[in-house]
């Protein structure tokens, strides 16, 4: 089954300082590869979001959060349809540092996930459990997974598994379990969504991804890519990442 294949920046609230230089050196690397073996996107802090999608004609931008409603008295909000008026493609929703942080809920990701849909935007769904969470790691999984919108189509959707406890830890899960793992989301998504959307969704790893791990962790069968965070600042670092598909 062949599934789309993605390598994701989730600059967080970072890059303010030369970030068209980070995004432009990205670029030019990605134009210059002979054999395009993945999808990048670059998702930065919202302020740098609209001045590089117009900057950098050839890369793919992502938000790191949207509200689920369109417009309304939300202070400090931006909605999915505005992330659509700048020409952003993808969105980044669930992250742990957001259900953390903003306590955000399953069910508000539920609204915040059909809203993106909606206006066209690909999703990339964090799903993750804490360390304390470890032995009922499918429990959580699945409760996450069931945010999802039941009909979806499996192009719009990105699955991202990033376990908290590997997330700017250094530590990660071993290559067995992080493929072991992957796999069970599909067959939990299987029974969640269906058959067809299991086989075709891309699900990728985060936490912790850097150039001397992505080789082993991104040629896994049942891992499609993976959302960098510390990592994706370093353009040299990112580079060898997206050069790590075999
Ligand atoms: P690190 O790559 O810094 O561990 O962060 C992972 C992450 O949270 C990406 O969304």
């Amino acid at each position: 089954m062949k599934r789309t294949k993605y390598t994701i920046a989730n600059w967080k609230m970072n890059g303010q300082k030369d970030s068209y230089k980070l995004v432009k050196s990205i670029s030019n690397y990605c134009q210059k590869m002979k054999r395009k073996t993945s999808k990048v996107v670059i998702c930065p802090p919202f302020t740098l979001l609209s001045e590089l999608i117009k900057k950098e004609k050839k890369m793919k931008f992502g938000g790191q959060d949207c509200h689920y409603m369109s417009e309304g008295a939300y202070t400090g909000s931006i909605s999915a349809n505005m992330l659509k008026s700048i020409n952003c493609e993808y969105v980044i929703l669930g992250h742990s540092e957001r259900r953390t942080y903003q306590k955000e809920t399953s069910q508000e990701l539920n609204l915040k996930i059909q809203s993106a849909i909606n206006n066209n935007l690909t999703v990339i769904y964090c799903i993750g459990e804490k360390l304390e969470e470890i032995k009922k790691r499918n429990t959580i999984l699945k409760k996450q997974l069931s945010s999802l919108p039941r009909k979806i189509d499996p192009k719009k959707i990105i699955i991202a598994y990033e376990p908290v406890w590997a997330i700017g830890t250094g530590k990660i899960p071993s290559l067995n379990d992080i493929n072991k793992i992957h796999e069970k989301i599909r067959s939990i998504l299987s029974n969640l969504v269906s058959l067809s959307f299991s086989k075709h969704v891309s699900i990728l790893y985060g936490g912790s991804v850097n150039a001397a791990n992505s080789i082993d962790i991104l040629n896994l069968n049942h891992v499609d890519g993976a959302l960098v965070g510390g990592a994706s600042l370093k353009s040299k670092e990112f580079c060898k990442i997206i050069d790590s598909y075999r």
